[in-house]
């Protein structure tokens, strides 16, 4: 298991290139099934939810190569009969699996879904709306298995914006017989990413960006190329980063207009931001030089960050949810009181317990709620990571602590950083992984 070593108590200073979005390549891996054709996804991570992702796409059959940064996927001879037993029980993490595969073969067949450490992470909107498209859902031997005769298009309405609800809806909307709308859909960067790769293969879908989808099921698809847009949430680990150590940094290809709430908070803990914009078009495509484009972000911060009298997570665009554990963390040495209010998981903070070891003055306030009282220093320790977000948060406390920390429980930060240890290197910091 990965440990990383961290001598902490040094201001950031350097430049880092923020990899392709873990969350926007996961469901447009699983949306090459639809095409049986060849796809061209460039700009992938190499982190480990993407890796499983691949093999479950090969072990249905699909061609699927590494390619520069990405992959070239050939889904003409995947099948559902090629659903193996590691297919079955890798799919609760690539759940987006589901709607791509009723979409594709008309059947799928998953472990069921169980909770994790952040939150139960039920599937019920998901079945239900499927189930209005014609699926039928059973339990077989432990299993959970949905079988479709021929999807057909339906009126979704979603009591809660959840992101993979809206994206496998989407998945079998696009073959679906007749047209689907989703009202009350998730308006994420990565659903958005999603439905920009499903129009460029054939598909015809309405209301992109907003929270109505309007989706005519039917369309023939084709491959396609398409490029993974920069991961918002690692780039808002890196500037939070920044906020908690002091120091200047420049965050390249970050997704600067997906960031406004982050970058409105850390501006509001005493951060200067401003968007580097170049000349060019920035794409290899050539396209509208005369615009120029934004190639990166600059954070400037003080020695010790403002605190926060409310941060409250939202769906986007909001204040992230995947970055509330790395704003508590930069809040535990803020000159001040802050309040945080965790509005999307019911239990995310499962990293206070760490911070505390670590010197945090953390106050549980209600099951969603926590009240910090900033302390002039944190002090290294020796802590495990226990899921992917809070585990990067504890790598900032780390990095914001006095002398020598040690992170444990690597193995669930590698799910969604490409290499936070080198990234966070270029940025001055003095970590090592052991
Ligand atoms: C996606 O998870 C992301 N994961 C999460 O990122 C992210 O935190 C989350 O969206 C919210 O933005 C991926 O994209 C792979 P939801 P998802 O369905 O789709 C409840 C990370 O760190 N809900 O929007 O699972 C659910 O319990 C991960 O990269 C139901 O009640 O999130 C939660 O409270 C963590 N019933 C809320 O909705 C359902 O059927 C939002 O969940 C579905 C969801």
């Amino acid at each position: 298991m990965t440990t990383f070593h961290i001598h902490g108590g040094i201001p950031l200073q350097g430049e880092v290139r923020i990899q392709g979005s873990k969350n926007a390549a996961l469901p447009i891996l699983a949306a090459t099934l639809l095409t049986g054709d060849t796809s061209d996804i460039r700009n992938c991570p190499q982190i480990a939810d993407v890796q499983h992702m691949v093999s479950l796409l090969q072990s249905l059959g699909c061609r699927v190569r590494r390619s520069g940064d990405g992959y070239l996927v050939d889904s003409a001879r995947a099948g559902a009969c090629n659903m193996s037993g590691d297919a079955i029980t890798g799919m609760r993490s690539s759940l987006c699996l589901l709607g791509a595969m009723l979409g594709r073969f008309g059947e799928v067949a998953m472990e069921h879904p169980g909770g994790c450490v952040i939150g139960k992470r039920p599937i019920d909107l998901h079945l239900k709306a499927l189930e209005k498209m014609g699926v039928s859902f059973s339990e077989e031997g432990g299993k959970l298995v949905g079988k479709a005769g021929r999807l057909r298009g339906a009126d979704i309405r979603l009591s809660i914006a959840s992101v993979g609800a809206t994206e496998n809806i989407l998945l079998a909307a696009v073959q679906a017989e007749g047209y689907t709308t989703i009202t009350g859909a998730a308006k994420e960067p990565e659903v958005e990413a999603l439905c920009r790769y499903l129009t460029a293969c054939g598909a015809h879908i309405e209301g992109v960006g907003s929270s109505i989808l309007g989706i005519r099921g039917g369309e023939p698809l084709h491959g396609t190329k398409f490029s993974v847009p920069a991961d918002r949430i690692v780039a808002g680990t890196y500037l939070f980063a920044c906020v908690g150590c002091g120091g200047s940094v420049l965050l390249e290809n970050a997704p600067c207009g997906q960031l406004e709430a982050v970058i409105q908070t850390a501006e509001r803990m005493g951060a200067r931001c401003q968007i580097d914009r170049r000349e060019g078009c920035g794409c290899d495509d050539g396209c509208s030089p005369d615009r120029g484009y934004e190639s990166g972000l600059y954070v400037q911060a003080p020695e010790r960050p403002q605190a926060l009298s409310r941060l409250r997570t939202a769906v986007y665009p909001g204040f992230p949810t995947d970055l509330q554990s790395m704003a508590l963390a930069v809040l535990t040495r803020a000159d001040g009181k802050s309040c945080i209010e965790e509005t999307i998981f019911e239990n995310r903070f499962r990293v206070v317990d760490a911070l505390q070891s670590m010197g945090a003055d953390i106050q549980r306030y209600t099951q969603n709620i926590v009240l910090v009282r900033g302390v002039p220093a944190l002090r290294g320790a020796r802590v495990e990571a226990r899921e992917l977000r809070g585990g990067a948060a504890l790598v900032l406390a780390g990095l914001m602590a006095e002398g020598e920390s040690e992170i444990t429980g690597c193995v669930y930060i590698e799910r969604g950083y490409e290499n936070i240890g080198k990234d966070l290197r270029d940025l001055g910091a003095r970590i090592v992984s052991v």
